[in-house]
This record gives C-alpha cells, structure tokens and sequence, in this order.
C-alpha cells in the first residue's frame, strides 16, 4: 500500500514525502510540477536513499488520478497541491477556483470512485481573515478575505460535508501558518518562481546578494516594533505534524471523522526581528527601506497550539535560529534554487 501525495514536488510537499519514506511509507508523487521542478524528487531520494514512484499528472484529471490510485494500491493521500499566492488569486480568481476547488473535488471524486476515503488536506490560517482574538483557536470565525483564503475555506466546508455524509471517511485539515525554513541537508528547500512574495524567501536573496534591499511594509503596526507579527514554522516540523495527523485518522471513530488542527508555533515574531534572526543566522547584512503597508495585511497573526498537542500529540521543536540557518544552508547550496541543475541536466 502507498500513499499518494499531491503536489509532492513543491516546497512543502517535497519535506513531506522525505518525512515519510524515512518512517517506511512508501509514497507515490503526483504532480503537474507547474510550481515545481523535478530535480526536488531526485534530491529526496538522496537524502533518503529510497526510492519515489513519480506520477505526472494535473488533479483536474479525475480519470488519470483514478487510474494512478489503482496502479499504486493508494490507501489514502495527503493533498498539497494547489496555487497558492495571494496577490495572484485577486489578478486572476477564475484560476484559483478551477485549480484549488475544481481539483481538490475532482480530486475527493476519484478517491470515491476507488474507495480510497483517508484525506489529509493543507489549509491555511488565511481561512480566518482578520484576527478577532489571538491566538488564534480552530474556533474562531472562518471569514477569508481574498480569492486564494476562500478556496480554501470552500474546499474545507466541501470536506466537511463530505465527512458527515458517509462515516468510511476519514479527514484532517491542516491550517499552516507560516512555513519557512528547508531540509538540514540543504538539498531541498523553497524555491520561489520570479520575485518571492513572502517574506523569508525575499530576506534571504537578500542576504546572498541577489535582490538589493527588503522592503518592509509598514512599521506604524500596533504591534513591538511597528512591523506585522507572524507565526513561522520550520518547514520540517510542519511535515512532521502531517505524518502524526495521517496516523491520527487511522484511530478516528467514525462518529468524529474530521478535524481541523492549526499547524503553528504559538509564537510570534515581526518583520525586523526576523531579519535580525537571518542576520545571526547567515553572518551577512539584510538591507532593508520601510515602505507603505501592503494591502490585506494584519498586524498580527499567532495560532494557539493546544489542539494540535492534545489531539496529534505534536509541537514544533526548532526555533527561529533554525528556520534561518536552514534556510541560509539551502540558498547557499542552491543559490539558483533547482534550476540551475535541471539546466545542466539538459
Ligand atoms: P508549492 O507551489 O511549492 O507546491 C504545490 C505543488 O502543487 C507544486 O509542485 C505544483 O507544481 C503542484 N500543483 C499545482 N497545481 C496542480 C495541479 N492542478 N495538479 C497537480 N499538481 C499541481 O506550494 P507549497 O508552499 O508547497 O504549498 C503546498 C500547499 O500548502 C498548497 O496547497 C498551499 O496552498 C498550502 N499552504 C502553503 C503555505 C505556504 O506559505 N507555503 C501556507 C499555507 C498553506
Ligand atoms: C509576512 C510578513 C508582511 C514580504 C502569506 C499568505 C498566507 C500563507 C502564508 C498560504 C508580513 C511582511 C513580506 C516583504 C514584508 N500562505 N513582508 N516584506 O502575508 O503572513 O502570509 O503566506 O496559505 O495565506 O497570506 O506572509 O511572508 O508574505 O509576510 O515586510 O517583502 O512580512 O507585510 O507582515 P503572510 P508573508
């Protein structure tokens, strides 16, 4: 038996399938690697000396992922893929349904369609919107405020359903907060196309030279320093809590089937505290110019931890100084990210 993980060439699933060879699963990858490059696949089969079965395929194609379900003998999927960059969804939300809503029930159709009923589905804290109170619980109000945060929110309420009309699933959501960091072997790690939109990405061309300065947005925040707070997960803890919340399913009675768990630290820490974390962290200088606000922003942004404790039995071990010498580890090696060696591979 497999399991089958989609989007696992993409910056997080890539540490996910690493996390879960190493505990003796083995993992079928399907992608489209429209946001990812398959060199990650080759490097997490270096770093685990085991072997990946890789699928190229679009989630929107229900007939193939039926198909590649059947071949693999899929017991149930982990489900990252998906478009996922805020700004873009408001240029262009007809994309984001079809991909991030269209796909996921294409998806949960083929799964049905072959009696694979074990989902574990990677939402966002983005499904919350403004924070009314912090930390933020799993209980607090649903009310994304871009295109991107409702695909979310609509393909958890799709799963809900789901769940409650048929007791043989079996569903966790995961609500991210703000994954950074990569692989201590520095093979893998993120690799954004074009400019990164999100803030660790961007320090760190930074600091290896390849952009002139960050911009901050915003320092009048009600908030330590005036810069926006947010809650940063190494990417490897973050993973770690899916191979717990995959086993989790396992026990679920099929009177509780679902759950919605946060993914974060608890802690939170603001824009210039975290460049000063990747300055210790690299040894090198991060030039940064405060500029305007970035519309759709938050001051702040925490997640509380307690559900994800007592229901997966799972907190995040690494701190801030590892998020940023991992980080710094990777775009050391991979100044170019992946594409430099699929190029040469050429
Ligand atoms: P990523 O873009 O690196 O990975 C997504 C992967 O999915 C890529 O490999 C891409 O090629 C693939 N993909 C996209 N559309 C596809 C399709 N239609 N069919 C098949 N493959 C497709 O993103 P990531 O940062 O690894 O994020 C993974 C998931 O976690 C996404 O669903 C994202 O919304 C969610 N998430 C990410 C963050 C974050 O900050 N990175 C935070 C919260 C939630
Ligand atoms: C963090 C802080 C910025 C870039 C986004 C998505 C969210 C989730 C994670 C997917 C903020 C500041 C940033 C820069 C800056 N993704 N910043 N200069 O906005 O918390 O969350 O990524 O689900 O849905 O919204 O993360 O990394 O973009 O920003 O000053 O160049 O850094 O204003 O305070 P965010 P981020």
């Amino acid at each position: 038996m497999s399991i089958l993980i989609t989007g696992g060439a993409g910056y997080i699933g890539s540490h996910c399938c690493v996390s879960f060879l190493e505990s003796g699963l083995d993992v079928v990858v399907f992608d489209n690697f429209s946001n990812s490059n398959p060199e990650s696949l080759k490097r997490v089969e270096q770093i685990t000396g085991r072997s990946l079965k890789i699928e190229q395929g679009d989630i929107r194609d229900q007939s193939t992922l039926e198909t590649v379900m059947k071949r693999h003998a899929c017991e149930g999927v982990i489900h990252f893929a998906g478009l996922k960059a805020v700004g873009e969804s408001s240029q262009d939300p007809l994309a984001y349904y079809d991909n991030n809503v269209i796909g996921t029930h294409r998806l949960l159709s083929a799964m049905d369609a072959t009696g694979v009923r074990k989902l574990i589905f990677s939402s966002s804290a983005t499904v919350y919107g403004e924070p009314k109170s912090l930390p933020l619980t799993e209980e607090h109000s649903l009310n994304p405020v871009n295109p991107y945060g409702r695909t979310k929110l609509f393909v958890e309420d799709m799963l809900r359903d789901l769940a409650a009309s048929n007791s043989e699933w079996r569903v966790g959501i995961l609500r991210y907060f703000n994954p950074v960091g990569a692989h201590s072997s520095g093979l893998i790690g993120e690799d954004p196309l074009g400019v990164p939109n999100n803030l660790m990405p961007f320090i760190a061309q930074v600091a290896t030279g390849r952009r002139e300065r960050l911009n901050v947005f915003g320092d009048d925040y009600p908030t330590r320093d005036g810069t926006g707070v947010r809650d940063y997960i190494h990417v490897v803890d973050l993973v770690e809590g899916h191979l717990q919340a995959y086993e989790k399913l396992a026990k679920l009675p099929s009177s509780s089937n679902s759950f919605s768990v946060n993914l974060g630290t608890g802690n939170g820490y603001s824009v210039l505290e975290m460049v000063k974390a990747f300055e210790r962290g690299s040894n090198q200088p991060v030039p940064y110019e405060v500029v305007e606000r970035r519309s759709g922003d938050v001051a702040e942004c925490y997640a509380d931890t307690q559900k994800a404790e007592e229901l997966l039995a799972w907190t995040a071990d690494r701190n801030l100084g590892d998020m940023c010498s991992d980080t710094w580890h990777w775009v050391r090696k991979n100044p170019l990210g992946y594409a430099a060696e699929s190029d040469s591979n050429d």
